[in-house]
């Protein structure tokens, strides 16, 4: 119930799908939040649905990930709202499942932004109030996509391999500031990003195929793993990859 009481979390990507879950186990587990998204509207909704259960422990804004200016304005509501920031989890990604060829200059672009800049933007805005809390938490959300190739999503690829490196470059590097920092890599989760890429049951059914476990997760299973990081559980854990996959990677 309490394994991140009093601690503050900053959401990209809360609005729907993983980082929404996140939002919801967060508050249950005692934690503020403040949810940052491009969907104004459903992220109000689900800070108002989060509210209902957990009075103002959930705060929406609007936060392009792409925008040094929107980072900055979500970390001061943290600390003007919450009295401060613990936790970063850059959830926010767009899929792209285009090949090598066929990717154009803008899709790639586009890409970078949201899943790769996006995330250095976002440890770049959140490390200076967690080091005036003493440490923080952040969690980089990559995917099995980041570890292994495939036969689409090039940009896709490119840019959630650069995450799992980011993460370990900031994990050394803000380890004296006692910033905890790692990625985790989600498998198929079915969240909306799934249903609206794979829109065929033939395609979710070769997907499934190659997850040892037989089927595709739920967004709390992802959260869970989060709430795990975030917490002082986690407390020695930093830099590493938790790939949360059903197995897709283990063979
Ligand atoms: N669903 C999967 O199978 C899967 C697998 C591996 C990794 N991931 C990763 O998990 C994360 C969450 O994905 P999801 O499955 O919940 O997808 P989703 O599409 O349901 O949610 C992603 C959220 O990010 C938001 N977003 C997009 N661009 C943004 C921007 N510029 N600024 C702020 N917010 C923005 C969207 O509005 C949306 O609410 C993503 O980084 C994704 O790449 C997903």
């Amino acid at each position: 119930m309490d394994r991140l009481k009093g601690k503050v979390a900053l959401i990209s990507g809360g609005a729907r799908g993983q980082g929404a879950a996140e939002a919801r186990l967060f508050t249950d587990e005692g934690a503020r939040v403040v949810i940052g998204d491009i969907r104004d509207d459903l992220t109000r909704q689900t800070a108002e649905e989060i509210n209902r259960r957990h009075p103002n422990a959930a705060r929406a804004i609007h936060l392009d990930v792409t925008r040094a200016a929107d980072w900055r304005a979500a970390v001061d509501s943290c600390v003007k709202e919450f009295g401060g920031l613990d936790i970063l989890v850059n959830n926010a990604g767009i899929a792209n499942m285009k090949g090598l060829e066929q990717t154009s200059e803008e899709e790639w672009d586009a890409v970078v932004n949201v899943n790769q800049k996006g995330v250095w933007l976002g440890m770049k805005a959140a490390v200076p109030a967690m080091r005036n809390r003493g440490g923080g938490s952040i969690i980089n959300i990559s995917s099995v996509f980041g570890i292994i190739g495939s036969t689409g999503s090039t940009a896709y690829h490119g840019t959630k391999g650069a995450v799992r490196l980011l993460t370990k470059a900031a994990a050394v590097q803000y380890g004296p500031d006692k910033i905890r920092v790692n990625s985790i890599h989600p498998g198929v989760i079915l969240t909306p990003m799934v249903s609206e890429a794979i829109t065929s049951q033939e395609q979710l059914d070769a997907l499934l195929k190659m997850t040892p476990l037989g089927r595709g997760a739920q967004p709390e299973e992802v959260a869970w793993c989060a709430v795990f990081l975030a917490s002082d559980e986690a407390s020695f854990v930093t830099g590493s990859e938790l790939v949360v996959d059903g197995g897709w990677t283990a063979q």
